[in-house]
């Protein structure tokens, strides 16, 4: 299912990466029912196209969370891009920025945010874990503002990082120097790495409240990632949020979580044009994005899509990978009768029946 030029990536980086890493990468969380839904999900929706509307020129111009962009097809927040592509988070700022994508940088990004930051010619925004050690996440996010992030994402549903039976423990046994890189220099003076590591690990206790403290901290907006519900989403507005991105983390974290294509609707809803809707999990075309667009998504991310593409093709690959994902997107918004991203809504698609 999906975009012929991502299948071909997909199956080039399974060829190519060590089998661990394609594991670490490909893995949901428990059963995998959440990451296995995820794709199909989106194509549960039919169309409603229109007919006879002039869509010689189609235009997907948009802006997410006050940013201006080319396009709504981003890159999502995902970890140690490195074990992909020797030059890591560098080469997928690269490519995201020849394809216009807004890229969103893990805080377990391989590559120092800085470096990343230089290699960045469009926007980006910075992904946040908040850390047991709350000096280092508001040093680290002091740091995204001084390079030029234009927006904190907020992570909420990793309280703990989601079990993998592909992956044993948590997550693949990167080295320090990729868990740390971001981090080792804000380490206290004699304190070991596995201190340094114990430190960097998410805080379970991360509230609401973290909302407002990391926008005072930073003076950036805020946007939480995560959100399945309608009622979560307007708890997030009113405790600062400028908007949230509709996520199960790729089924990474709470397995049986709802696809985001079944969520989406509700948040949107609830959201009522308060904040920006982003959406994640799943998109593997331009009719995807669509059909997220048409729910009421602002914007969306691609996530193991691009790590193929980095894996495959280095900074080009992802370059492509968007790129395939957006020219498709202006040749079904064509055939729907649609040249502008405001033509889209909801009478554009009939939701799936409800089983039984
Ligand atoms: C992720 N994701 C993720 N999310 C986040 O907020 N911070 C992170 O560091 C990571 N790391 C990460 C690593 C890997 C290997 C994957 C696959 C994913 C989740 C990611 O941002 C996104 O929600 C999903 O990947 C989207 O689903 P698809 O497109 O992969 O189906």
């Amino acid at each position: 299912m999906g975009l012929q030029l991502l299948e071909d990536q997909a199956e080039s980086a399974r060829a190519l990466l060590a089998p661990e890493v394609l594991s670490y990468y490909d893995a949901g969380a428990g059963d995998e029912v959440t990451r296995v839904e995820s794709e199909p999900a989106w194509a549960g929706f039919r169309l409603r196209p229109r007919v006879l509307r002039d869509v010689e020129t189609v235009s997907t111009a948009t802006t997410a969370a006050g940013v201006a962009l080319a396009h709504p097809v981003g890159v999502a927040p995902m970890a140690f891009h490195a074990l992909a592509d020797r030059d890591g988070e560098v080469a997928t700022a690269q490519g995201a920025g020849r394809s216009g994508a807004l890229l969103v940088l893990s805080t377990r990004s391989s590559r120092s945010l800085e470096d990343v930051a230089a290699a960045a010619s469009g926007p980006w925004w910075f992904q946040v874990y908040v850390m047991k050690d709350r000096r280092l996440t508001e040093s680290l996010v002091r740091r995204a503002a001084a390079a030029g992030a234009g927006a904190l994402v907020l992570t909420g549903d990793t309280p703990y990082v989601g079990l993998k039976r592909r992956v044993s423990g948590t997550r693949l046994a990167v080295p320090d120097d990729h868990f740390l890189v971001n981090l080792a220099a804000h380490a206290v003076p004699g304190q070991s790495i596995t201190a340094q590591r114990a430190a960097a690990e998410q805080d379970p206790a991360v509230d609401l409240s973290t909302i407002r403290w990391l926008a005072e901290v930073s003076g950036l907006p805020v946007l939480v990632k995560g959100v399945l519900r309608g009622d979560d989403a307007v708890a997030c507005l009113e405790a600062g949020a400028s908007g949230v991105v509709v996520s199960n983390h790729g089924g990474r974290q709470l397995d049986r979580a709802l696809p985001s294509a079944l969520a989406l609707a509700e948040v949107a809803g609830a959201v009522a044009g308060r904040g920006a809707v982003l959406v994640d999990g799943g998109l593997r075309s331009g009719t995807d994005v669509l059909v997220a667009l048409a729910l009421g998504a602002d914007a969306v991310l691609l996530g193991r899509p691009v790590l193929w593409a980095l894996a495959s093709g280095g900074a080009d690959g992802v370059a492509a990978c968007v790129g395939a994902v957006r020219s498709h997107l202006e040749h079904v918004m064509a055939l729907a009768g649609a040249c502008r991203l405001d033509q889209l809504g909801p009478d554009l698609v009939v939701a799936p029946r409800a089983p039984g």
